[in-house]
């Protein structure tokens, strides 16, 4: 599957692109930046093993060679750049992590006008875009160095089963369970528990806290996941 990371120069994209090309899955590092998008990959490239193509690119050539796109830039910055890619998005899957936090206090969530960034990603992307909301309470810390944190389980917000699946497909490549949190609108209370989990880390110096559901390990041997495959959801592209 081609994954473009927008914002994958930053702390949670560049966690994403080195855990998704290890996973075998052809990376693209997107960035404002061209020369800082290629020196990302370059630095990164090194630590894929397996040989799976991890380049760097602009938010919208990134975006436009993807099947699935991850929005990983911060709340100030999100709006502008789903409108500069907004025309590449069609047909694909828009998979937003952001979480909308008072810049003054990152414990604290500040709610867009839209309800969350999910559901302005999903205002500002074209109509044939699906979009998923997923991996705020994953830290990307615990991405970088799952031997020294518990990994944490991914709930899914989406707008559809196409999005859903390919946000699970993305959880599942990064080695994590996830679950079926709703539709698009629980994405806020997603965002919220990512700012609950920061508040939790700064009171008790814990730096990478993470949720993980108990009760539902029947469910998860009867197969939580993906159903499809990674080729089958590529195929699909923008009948997704
Ligand atoms: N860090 C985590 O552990 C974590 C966990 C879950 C979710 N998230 C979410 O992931 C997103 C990124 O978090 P982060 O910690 O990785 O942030 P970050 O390192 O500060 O920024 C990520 C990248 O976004 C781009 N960017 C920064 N400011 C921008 C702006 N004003 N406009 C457009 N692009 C801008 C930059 O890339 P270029 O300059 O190269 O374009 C930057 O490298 C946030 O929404 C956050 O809530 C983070």
């Amino acid at each position: 599957m081609r994954i473009a990371i927008l914002g994958g120069s930053g702390r949670m994209g560049s966690a994403l692109a080195l855990r998704l090309a290890n996973a075998g899955h052809h990376v693209l590092v997107g960035s404002r930046d061209a020369r800082r998008a290629c020196e990302t990959a370059g630095l990164l490239g090194p630590a894929v093993s397996g040989g799976a193509p991890l380049e760097g690119a602009l938010l919208r050539d990134a975006a436009a060679a993807a099947d699935v796109v991850v929005v990983a830039v911060p709340d100030a910055g999100h709006a502008a750049v789903l409108r500069q890619v907004a025309s590449a998005l069609r047909g694909r899957v828009v998979l937003d992590c952001c979480v909308c936090r008072d810049p003054r206090d990152p414990g604290t969530w500040r709610r867009p006008a839209e309800g969350s960034a999910a559901a302005r990603a999903r205002r500002l992307a074209p109509r044939s875009a699906a979009v998923a909301a997923a991996l705020h309470t994953v830290g990307a810390e615990s991405l970088r160095r799952p031997g020294r944190h518990t990994p944490g389980d991914v709930l899914v917000a989406a707008d559809g089963a196409a999005a859903r699946e390919a946000a699970g497909l993305v959880a599942s490549a990064l080695g994590l369970r996830w679950w079926e949190a709703g539709d698009l609108g629980v994405a806020g209370s997603l965002e919220q528990m990512a700012c609950m989990l920061s508040r939790l880390s700064a009171r008790h110096g814990a730096p990478a806290p993470t949720i993980r559901l108990h009760g539902l390990e029947r469910a998860a041997r009867d197969g939580p996941g993906p159903r499809a495959d990674l080729a089958a959801v590529a195929q699909r592209g923008g009948g997704m």
